[in-house]
């Protein structure tokens, strides 16, 4: 029977009510202009017995928001959009950071505002194709490279929207270093070409995502200031390159150096990519004394097992929770789990998102 799990965790200044955190996960609800809607606060507000829910990614500013339906938070009526969200959250006794997902190359401009473009840190395509919703599935498009002065705009883009969401009630941001997305975009030497300081070596392209932590860090607090990684990521064209090891390992020196509140570690061998080795995910842990959470495969008994081991300190679910509203009660009854529904993962509407039967209603069935 898990010990740790459902006892409380500290997290900066926040008491957790369990070490179980939702990851995030996009899927889609928000209107077409990227406006938080009604049922995003029904379904978060289902979730909220987790310690910590990690919002889906949230685009920073309108260049960030290559997705059909995901939400922003740059303009005065997302923020308020995203107080219903946050509100409905804390009612329940819930904590929710707001995850900054800029999709930089992983966008389409047919999803984007008027004024907005697909940019990158070099003018290199990702491979592959984009789901639009008024043209099914397209190449990803070739971005404009950022000069060294727009780079630093989009870093001021991060800041505000980490001050937006503190407005709009968030406990906290979670920057989105993983899965290919703009800051990994920088990270990666594949996907960054760039001479200025900004890429090259290790500490240059690393540079975005550090500037962005820090000026974050001074303009909200560093308590509520997370970073999520995926180290041997793969996913959105991302490719293995040598100095991985030495690239994270340096991150995660420096994270501690700025002090940031978590850092959040992405393993999506239970997805199909290659397993994250033990040696980096150890450096990273040894090299960073703040809380360290886990995610991708677990269930009970290996969360549990990660938490007593002191190797993490908060363990992120990600799939069973869009199944089960009621997860922490599901794992402390032993109750079987709902399965999650793939085929509504990202289309619009309730289906699939806030429909899922908890206990008490498949008891009455
Ligand atoms: C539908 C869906 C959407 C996701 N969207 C995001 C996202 O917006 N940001 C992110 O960092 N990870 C995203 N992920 C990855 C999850 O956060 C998590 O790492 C992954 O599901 C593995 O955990 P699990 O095995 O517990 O599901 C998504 C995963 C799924 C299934």
């Amino acid at each position: 029977m898990a010990q740790k799990l459902f006892a409380e965790a500290i997290l900066g200044k926040l008491t957790l009510q369990n070490h179980i955190v939702m990851a995030p996960m996009t899927r889609n609800r928000a209107t077409a202009d990227h406006i938080p809607t009604d049922i995003m606060a029904t379904y978060y507000a289902q979730r909220a017995s987790v310690g910590l829910i990690i919002s889906e990614g949230v685009g920073p500013s309108p260049n960030g928001e290559g997705y059909a339906r995901i939400p922003g938070i740059h303009s005065a009526a997302q923020v308020e959009a995203w107080k219903n969200v946050t509100d409905a959250v804390h009612a329940k006794g819930g904590k929710i950071f707001a995850q900054l997902m800029h999709t930089g190359r992983i966008g389409h401009s047919l999803h984007l505002g008027e004024n907005a473009e697909i940019i990158a840190p070099s003018a290199l395509a990702a491979a592959g194709e984009i789901y639009t919703d008024t043209d099914g599935m397209l190449p990803h498009p070739t971005p404009r490279a950022l000069t060294t002065e727009e780079v630093k705009q989009t870093i001021q883009e991060f800041v505000n929207a980490s001050v937006n969401a503190v407005e709009a009630g968030f406990d906290g941001v979670e920057l989105h270093g993983a899965n290919g997305y703009l800051i990994e975009q920088f990270i990666s030497p594949d996907s960054n070409h760039r001479t200025d300081e900004y890429g090259g070596t290790i500490e240059n392209r690393s540079r975005f995502l550090l500037e962005i932590a820090e000026e974050a860090g001074k303009a909200i607090g560093l308590h509520k200031v997370g970073v999520r990684l995926s180290p041997y990521g793969v996913f959105n064209d991302i490719k293995p390159y040598a100095e991985v090891d030495e690239t994270y390992t340096y991150i995660a020196q420096k994270l501690n150096e700025i002090g940031v509140v978590y850092l959040h570690l992405v393993d999506h061998s239970s997805m199909g990519a290659p397993i994250v080795p033990d040696a980096i995910v150890n450096a990273i842990r040894e090299a960073y004394k703040g809380s360290l959470i886990l995610s991708g495969g677990y269930d009970a008994e290996r969360a549990e097992a990660a938490l007593q081991s002191g190797l993490a300190n908060l363990i992120a679910f990600g799939r069973p929770l869009i199944a089960n509203p009621d997860f922490v009660e599901r794992l402390k009854t032993g109750a079987e789990l709902n399965q999650p529904d793939f085929s509504t993962f990202y289309s619009p509407g309730e289906k699939g998102y806030t429909d899922y039967p908890v206990l008490e209603a498949v008891a009455s069935k």
